[in-house]
């Protein structure tokens, strides 16, 4: 509630992207996925499962056993790929899935205990960082880290810096970390991933409004506000706003306040930023970590990036 009374009193108007993500975001965001105008997913798959025996080599360690902990696991769709290739090879290892979302992570859980049994797994409904800590707790053998599909570039340069910086600190030298990153491509293709022909993704920032009128007790009329994503190629950044409509005004029972809108005036819902591999370099050498190997689908549209901490 006190960030959404920040960004709507805030001035330009904002809200946070991690707010999209309730029951129906959850359930678009999926739809999102399944879209062929966003690539993120099948490139990010292709990669899983094309280089899944030169990634292999890489987690093989002295220790009895590694474990692979995926932040934001959710249906760990791209990490099958890799975990049924793992578990063919007969090699020892623990998949860790972490989500804020217990009731995501409990689905996965009995996903995986019938079409993965022989899987040795323990989810940690914890935050990030805290479970990365929990884990160096109990073993000292190497992790390795999967952050895919692109949640990197729903935060912020600064907020990029700050979270590798944080990982660098809590990880012991040999740890590893694989982030799928998005690279800037035909501003046309990237644009159209944002601005899909059913419209799914603006249902999915409308999602916003909705959940903020169910949970705060306030009154967005959804029709009054227009989706319009944007695509800097200078930058990288692919951004979305919701465009009031005309002048008007928004009451918010929970907080309580009213919030005057102009006409044509934005609410910034989204970044969704875009990299060079040269930005993707400076990233890790300025965290502390080296760049084992970059991974590429074939068109090099994505790329998973190896890094070891020094
Ligand atoms: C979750 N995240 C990486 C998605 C993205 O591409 O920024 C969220 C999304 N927003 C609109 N479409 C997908």
């Amino acid at each position: 509630m006190e960030d959404v009374k920040r960004g709507l009193t805030s001035s330009p108007k904002f809200l946070l992207s991690k707010y999209f993500y309730d029951e129906a975001g959850d359930k678009l965001f999926q739809q999102i996925m399944a879209l062929d105008e966003y690539y993120l997913t099948d490139c990010e798959f292709e990669i899983m499962s094309t280089h899944r025996a030169a990634l292999l080599e890489h987690f093989v360690s002295d220790c009895d056993l590694f474990h692979l902990v995926e932040f934001g696991a959710g249906d760990a769709y791209k990490t099958k790929a890799l975990l049924e290739y793992f578990l063919a090879q007969k090699v020892a290892f623990e998949y860790n899935p972490i989500d804020i979302s217990g009731s995501v992570l409990d689905q996965l859980a009995e996903d995986l205990a019938h079409s993965l049994p022989q899987l040795s797994f323990a989810p940690m409904n914890l935050e990030y960082f805290e479970a990365v800590e929990a884990i160096s707790l109990k073993s000292t053998c190497k992790k390795v880290l999967l952050f895919l599909g692109s949640n990197i570039g729903n935060f912020t340069k600064r907020e990029t810096d700050d979270f590798f910086g944080r990982l660098a600190d809590i990880l012991q030298p040999g740890d590893q970390l694989i982030t799928g990153f998005d690279l800037k491509k035909d501003p046309a293709v990237i644009l159209a991933a944002y601005n899909d022909s059913k419209g799914v993704t603006r249902e999915f920032n409308m999602n916003l409004l909705r959940r903020i009128n169910r949970e705060l007790d306030a009154d967005f009329e959804v029709g009054e506000f227009y989706h319009h994503p944007v695509y800097d190629p200078d930058n990288g950044a692919a951004k979305s706003y919701l465009v009031s409509r005309r002048k008007q005004q928004v009451s918010i029972g929970a907080i309580p306040t009213t919030i005057g809108f102009e006409k044509d005036e934005p609410i910034f819902m989204e970044i969704s930023q875009k990299y060079s591999l040269e930005d993707i370099e400076n990233f890790a050498v300025r965290t502390g970590f080296r760049i084992t190997e970059n991974f590429f689908d074939k068109r090099k549209y994505f790329v998973n990036s190896l890094w070891e901490l020094n």
